[in-house]
């Protein structure tokens, strides 16, 4: 009764395979590497491999979504700290501006005997244990708070050994553009960063996950249902859930439960600019160059954009992840793509 929850997995029993990826991480982190990168596409897992992982290492998990100012960060510590104080109370009591009382714990963020952010990674430094910061979907922080993220992880790499951040996102070349190591005037400049990729599934581990997933649930769907699945979806294993989720609820037409994933992809796409939607209609519908896509664009809007116009809007697209060489990363962004309503004046 786990592997088809829509949550993100937070313990080993529920999540499947990622032995390498899990591996990995705990080798880094064992071996004291300072600052290490997990970069995936969406729904790939990134979460519920950080998760897991924090249930063998010490560490604090912040989801960056939706953090825009320095108190939203402190805001989302201390209630990871709260969710978990059992493990915490060990590295945290007796810590300046932190109170435990029972089951609840302040942390005075500011005013007299108050402690900052880095003052916390400081206090944790000090345990002599391994600890994890981990900043998943860090590419959401905008300044001042970003350029204050990049100064503490440089503080971090540089004087607090026993502190590692993990730094997660699936706008993968947003991630990096966050981190600015190719930037002289970037605390991080010329940092070494070790990267772990989450793959997606193969066919035979996809197939795998959904038997095992419909087994636990009592379900048997025909065969049929299971490969049109596991060839739709590509081996991302967010999209399995769906569709195991939705199949194992009542859903039992294999194109409603796409029409479903492709409604989800579109309004996310919604998100985006009217040129880099037109793009990306144009790439799904088959331009493999920029000068398809220009001619596409100028054929649906009667534009024709500059072709600095139209790298620069392709650049930003690889940097989002949702293609790469004029190829979609998830098929379902490729359909869902197709039915983009784009308006250019
Ligand atoms: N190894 C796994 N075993 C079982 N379920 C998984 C596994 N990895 C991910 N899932 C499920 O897939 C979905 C997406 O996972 P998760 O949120 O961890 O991915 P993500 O890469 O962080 O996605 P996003 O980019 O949207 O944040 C969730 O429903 C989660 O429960
Ligand atoms: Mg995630």
């Amino acid at each position: 009764m786990a592997l088809f929850d829509v949550r993100p997995k937070s313990r080993r029993e529920e999540l499947f395979d990622r032995e390498r990826e899990l591996g990995e991480l705990g080798s880094a982190v064992s071996r004291g590497h300072p600052l290490i990168l997990l970069l995936g596409v969406r729904r790939i897992g990134k979460t519920s491999i950080l998760r897991t992982f924090l249930s063998t290492v010490n560490g604090i998990y912040v989801d960056m979504r939706g953090v825009v100012r320095r108190q939203d960060l402190e805001a989302r510590v201390a209630d990871y700290v709260s969710e978990h104080l059992d493990r915490f109370r060990r590295f945290l009591s007796g810590v300046r501006g932190v109170s435990i009382a029972g089951l609840s714990i302040e942390i005075r963020w500011r005013g007299r005997d108050s402690i900052s952010f880095l003052g916390l990674l400081e206090e944790l430094n000090k345990r002599g244990e391994r600890f994890a910061i981990v900043l998943d979907e860090v590419q959401h922080a905008r300044p001042p708070l970003s350029a204050e993220l990049r100064n503490a992880i440089a503080y971090a790499y540089d004087n607090l050994e026993n502190i590692t951040f993990i730094i997660a996102g699936s706008e993968i070349g947003m991630v990096r553009d966050f981190l600015r190591l190719d930037d002289p005037s970037s605390p991080l400049y010329g940092r070494h960063v070790h990267e772990i990729a989450v793959e997606r599934f193969s066919m035979d581990l996809s197939r795998e996950f959904l038997y095992r997933g419909f087994r636990e649930e009592g379900v048997e769907p025909p065969k049929e249902a299971i490969e049109e699945a596991i060839n739709f979806f590509d081996g991302i294993v967010g999209w399995l859930v769906l569709f195991g989720r939705s199949y194992v609820d009542g859903a039992r037409d294999f194109s409603y439960i796409k029409r479903l994933a492709i409604e989800t992809a579109l309004q996310e796409l919604n998100k985006l600019t009217n040129r880099e939607k037109a793009v990306l209609k144009a790439v799904a519908h088959g331009c493999r160059n920029w000068s398809c896509v220009r001619d596409f664009i100028a054929e649906q809007h009667g534009i024709l954009l500059p072709k600095s116009t139209l790298s620069r809007v392709i650049d930003k697209l690889e940097k989002l992840s949702i293609i790469k060489d004029y190829t979609f990363l998830d098929p379902v962004y490729k359909e869902a793509s197709k039915n983009l309503h784009t308006t250019l004046t």
